[in-house]
């Protein structure tokens, strides 16, 4: 059987390679792809955008399976697109996407279905949000409502940081529509982790819990990026907050989305705060795979992702396993020069190491010119690897990375600090 994977990042990358080994699937196509998976095995990259042009594709190549990677397909509509045309996809309509999509919709979502998270108002008005500013003071978080692509959250720690960022969204229209309305909320202390869950409509399956590194520079500092790593299982991520995220988080998310008449299909990704106390709360909900998360988790699944996929599209999840390697999986990510603010592209890339049984280099931007492989966005390369423990995935990741050489590149060097007791590993 053939499949179509929508998306161009590391997490698609992932997506394909894992589909790719599948006994059950022929052809992976992958719309538009990269340099990874132009060249992995089974999988072939197409050039291919936009809703009616991706379903003219998967009517044409007699694809059984779709599979979206981004949050931008979905909000625009393609698994509605898809549904209407009687094309398999895996994914959540529009309107479940608004999950990630309105970040206002989401937290009225949570406080109607009981949903722990933090308190919070809404303001499209800067002078109100001005006063309630000064009303609950900092830290506080304001957050744009629309996709902003990672760069719409503020983290406040002064009052005057909340003050600019209400400006900047709302009397500056910095965001553009994304930031014309925002949310504001507590600040809340914890350590985060990631759950991910495979939904039918009414079942769950759990895959593999993660953690990932959004800031830019060794000791969770300097800006917020798409992600510089990833690993899996999360240790804060205990069996006992295991089921009770399944209990408090995602069956009232998923039994309330049915509940109001539109089930939701699809990952469902929830950005979980364990706080000090022991207490859970939601900070947000996303409708696809995390990234670079994906490549992690991915690495250790050893069940069919091809029959996973088809549950969840069948409405059968209930009659899936999802089997997990016992090792620790470890992402780190390579970023081009100027990552976040301004990524430097056509750098050539030297010195990928061939996949082995515990290592994959996951390709986000990348593109191949000739025999080259060049850079071509901003997070660029996921070198992934498996070990008995974290500090031993850590070891073997960074000395694949180390043999990667491009101009400009940059990575941490402490992914997998909290999993891990050594903090540093030398670059
Ligand atoms: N209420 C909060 N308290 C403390 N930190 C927060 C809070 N909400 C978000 N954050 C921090 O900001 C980051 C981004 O927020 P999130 O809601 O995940 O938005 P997005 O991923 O869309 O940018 C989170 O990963 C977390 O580190
Ligand atoms: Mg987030």
């Amino acid at each position: 059987m053939n499949v179509l994977v929508v998306g161009g990042g590391g997490r698609e990358h992932a997506l394909a390679w894992r589909l790719a080994q599948s006994q059950r699937v022929a052809r992976v196509y992958v719309a538009p792809g990269n340099a990874g998976t132009a060249t992995e095995e089974g999988c072939y990259n197409v050039d291919v955008s936009g809703n009616e042009a991706l379903l003219d594709f998967a009517r044409r190549e007699a694809i059984s399976l779709t599979v979206v990677g981004p949050e931008a397909p979905l909000s625009g509509g393609l698994v509605d697109t898809f549904r209407a045309a009687g094309q398999r996809i895996f994914g959540p309509t529009r309107h479940c996407a608004r999950l990630e999509s309105s970040k206002e919709y989401a937290k009225d979502f949570m406080l109607r279905h009981a949903i722990p998270t933090a308190h919070h108002r809404s303001f499209s008005d800067a002078d109100q949000a001005d006063a309630y500013l000064r009303e609950r003071g900092a830290p506080i978080v304001i957050k744009a409502d629309g996709l902003a692509a990672g760069k719409g959250v503020v983290v406040a720690m002064t009052l005057d940081e909340a003050h600019d960022a209400v400006d900047r969204m709302l009397r500056q229209g910095g965001l553009g529509t994304a930031g014309a309305r925002v949310v504001i909320e507590e600040f809340l202390e914890g350590e985060e982790a990631s759950f991910i869950v495979l939904v039918d409509g009414r079942n769950v399956l759990a895959l593999a819990s993660s953690q990932d590194h959004k800031r830019l520079l060794d000791g969770d500092r300097g800006p917020n990026t798409g992600g510089m790593g990833a690993y899996s299982p999360a240790p804060v991520l205990t069996p006992a907050l295991h089921a009770r995220a399944m209990r408090e988080v995602i069956a009232p998310a998923v039994a309330g989305m049915a509940a109001e008449g539109e089930p939701y299909t699809g990952f469902l990704y929830a950005g979980l705060m364990i706080q000090p106390d022991g207490q859970m709360k939601v900070l947000e909900f996303n409708c696809r795979l995390g990234d670079p998360e994906t490549q992690p988790i991915l690495l250790r699944l050893k069940s069919d992702l091809f029959t996973l996929l088809q549950h969840g599209v069948a409405g059968t999840l209930d009659r899936a396993e999802a089997l997990w390697d016992r090792r620790v999986a470890l992402g780190v990510v390579m970023a081009a020069e100027g990552y976040p603010d301004s990524p430097v592209r056509g750098a050539r890339i030297h010195g990928i190491p061939v996949p082995a049984e515990d290592l994959h280099v996951f390709h986000a931007g990348t593109v191949q010119e000739g025999d080259a492989v060049l850079v071509q966005g901003g997070r660029v390369l996921c070198v992934t690897a498996l070990g008995d423990t974290a500090r031993l995935a850590q070891r073997r990741a960074y000395a694949a990375a180390q043999q990667i050489e491009f101009a400009g590149r940059q990575m941490r060097s402490d992914i997998g600090h909290r999993a891990v007791s050594a903090r540093r590993i030398p670059l």
